[in-house]
């Protein structure tokens, strides 16, 4: 939990976002074109290396303290092949190879290899290189790049257009988690409000309120959509609510109630490989008084993630297994959504499953 004024992260300078995420082919989405969030600044440690999978693909995030900036590597010595996560952070400042001790700069350059002889400097060998993927900070997260690293600076970063526009009076609960699912059926689930009174029944719904449901797409293409749902939550009790996804990873639901103020329900699906991924959850508060934004500001972290998880149990296990019988099942075996506008179908039309 912080304030939103600790999660700006200082803007580094930018071209303009000139290439859309995803690729240039308008019909398929190349998943390692876009940027993915991969963990909380504040939740790493400057001192180790932290592992991570990104779409299959091992990387390491580490602090390069020479450059005052995280880096991420992908998670191999360029030398055997060991990974570099189970290395050290050495006293140079360099991230350092468990293996053989061979060390790198922040731009993957090697700088040492103990056992070479002064008169055949091999580090300076192109093949002496670690691979070093774009990386960089947004609103408290750490953002990597998997795609072509030429590309990267011209790709937008998504991040939360509502917090990021009126930066003032945000207060934000954060948590994560990895989920045994898909990404994309993890975005499917929390754009589906309709099933929100039956499976979170007495953690935060009702089936009481389970009601027909319209959601208007206000507009939707490759990149994502936005869509408008004027009735909105507990069957219009809390007013409109607007959603918006951003291709591939991230969703936000944004309700402006009078019993609440502003609420957004932010949640980005990091694809870790098929059948896994990373949730990160975001809860943006604007209240109308100051009493409530105190008391989530005093609430630990620790108690409120126990909150969290319990809601995200509600859903996972049928989740897990919906997810695998759907694809022993081949395509469409279900039956047709009966919403007018469901959000789900431009998502799973518009993108690929990860790992097909
Ligand atoms: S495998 Fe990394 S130094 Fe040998
Ligand atoms: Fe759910």
């Amino acid at each position: 939990m912080m304030a939103t004024s600790d999660l700006i992260a200082p803007q580094t300078c930018r071209e303009p976002a000139t290439l859309a995420a995803g690729g240039p082919d308008p019909n398929s989405f190349d998943w390692a074109e876009a940027w993915y969030p991969v963990a909380y600044v504040e939740d790493l440690d400057r001192t180790r290396p932290t592992r991570f999978t990104l779409l299959e693909r091992g990387i390491v995030i580490w602090w390069d303290a020479r450059g005052a900036t995280w880096r991420v590597f992908e998670d191999k010595c360029p030398h055997r092949l060991a990974p570099l996560s189970e290395g050290r952070v050495n006293e140079a400042g360099l991230l350092e190879c468990p293996y053989h001790g061979w060390a790198f700069s922040g731009s993957g350059a090697c700088e040492q290899i103990p056992q070479q002889p002064a008169a055949r400097p091999a580090n300076q060998s192109a093949r002496a290189c670690a691979i070093s993927l774009p990386a960089t900070v947004k609103q408290g997260l750490l953002f990597v790049y998997p795609g072509k690293a030429e590309h990267a600076a011209q790709v937008e970063v998504p991040i939360i257009g509502p917090v990021e526009e009126e930066p003032d009076g945000w207060v934000m609960l954060n948590t994560f988690r990895d989920l045994p699912y898909d990404a994309l059926t993890l975005l499917e689930n929390v754009l589906d409000a309709s099933h929100i009174p039956y499976t979170h029944h007495k953690t935060v719904g009702n089936r009481e309120n389970a009601a027909p449901m319209v959601m208007e797409i206000v507009e939707s293409g490759k990149q994502g959509f936005r869509g408008l749902w004027p009735e909105g939550p507990r069957k219009g009790k809390l007013g409109t609510q607007h959603t918006t996804f951003i291709a591939p990873s991230l969703m936000y639901h944004d309700l402006t109630s009078q019993q609440f103020g502003r609420t957004l329900t932010v949640v980005y699906a990091t694809p870790i490989r098929k059948g896994e991924c990373r949730l990160f959850a975001r809860f943006p508060f604007k209240f109308s008084s100051k009493l409530p934004g105190l008391f989530i500001k005093l609430t630990p972290r620790w108690f409120s993630h126990i909150g969290n998880n319990g809601v995200l149990e509600d859903d996972q296990i049928f989740l897990h297994l919906q997810e695998r019988a759907l694809e022993k099942a081949g395509t469409r075996p279900y039956a047709t959504i009966l919403l007018s506008a469901h959000p789900g179908r431009p998502l799973r039309a518009g993108l690929p499953q990860v790992g097909q």
